[in-house]
């Protein structure tokens, strides 16, 4: 287990919650991430006596523990800006975050008003992958841990995303079970590592996944 100080003097990153791309003035894209991984994974590292920045999207969580510097930002943009300048200093980074993929093209500074009956079409672009860029940063000391939500050939697909974004973990959600996932308080999880090995949780708390994602990937 990860005793109280056994990652004393690493600085870790993690990325938490939805990101929010704006439409206009008033409204945007989001999803319904909570963050409570997140902020969990950035307890769990801080109770084993690591330094956290803790990169999060719009949640209304807070932290209260020592050694947890917070960086609330909105987009996927913001949160690529602030996670790349602190990835270079951190001894690895997990990133649970879930990032938009896709942001409006163009953002109105004011409410948009309705156009007559027609519908309307908003045109999208892709936003930058977080995780692939800390992965084609990383050097050999840093450990980089990824999640993926998959819904079909779950094991192949986080496998071949684990080798695609350079990744040494990707921890894979299950979308199968009741109790998992976005907004609940619970999860499971299969840990999957760059050598091949391969660890399944049961259904736990989300305190007690972060707790074990951290004990894994830290050794
Ligand atoms: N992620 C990220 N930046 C993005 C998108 C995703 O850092 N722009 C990270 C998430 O935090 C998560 C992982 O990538 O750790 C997996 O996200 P997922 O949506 O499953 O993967 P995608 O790369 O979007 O894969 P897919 O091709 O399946 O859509």
């Amino acid at each position: 287990m990860v005793g109280g100080t056994a990652l004393a003097g690493q600085r870790w990153l993690v990325t938490a919650g939805p990101t929010y791309e704006r439409i206009d003035s008033v409204r945007f894209i989001g999803n319904y991430s909570s963050g409570k991984m997140g902020f969990a994974l950035a307890e769990a590292l801080a109770e084993a006596g690591a330094d956290v920045e803790l990169v999060t999207g719009p949640t209304s969580l807070n932290i209260t523990r020592q050694r947890i510097n917070v960086h609330r930002v909105e987009s996927a943009r913001e949160m690529y800006a602030s996670a790349t300048e602190v990835f270079p200093s951190c001894r690895g980074a997990i990133l649970s975050a879930a990032v938009a993929d896709y942001r409006p093209a163009e953002t109105a500074d004011h409410k948009l008003k309705k156009q007559g009956d027609e519908g309307m079409t908003l045109n999208l672009v892709q936003n930058p992958d977080i995780l692939a860029t800390l992965g084609g940063m990383k050097s050999d000391k840093q450990t980089l841990v990824g999640f993926a939500l998959e819904t079909d050939n779950e094991l192949q697909n986080a496998k071949s995303k684990l080798k695609r974004k350079n990744l040494d973990y990707i921890v894979l959600n299950s979308l199968r079970d009741k109790g998992a996932g976005f907004g609940v308080d619970t999860n499971k999880v299969t840990i999957i590592g760059r050598d091949g090995s391969r660890k399944e949780s049961t259904l736990l708390s989300k305190q007690e996944i972060a707790r074990l994602i951290v004990n894994t990937v830290t050794h």
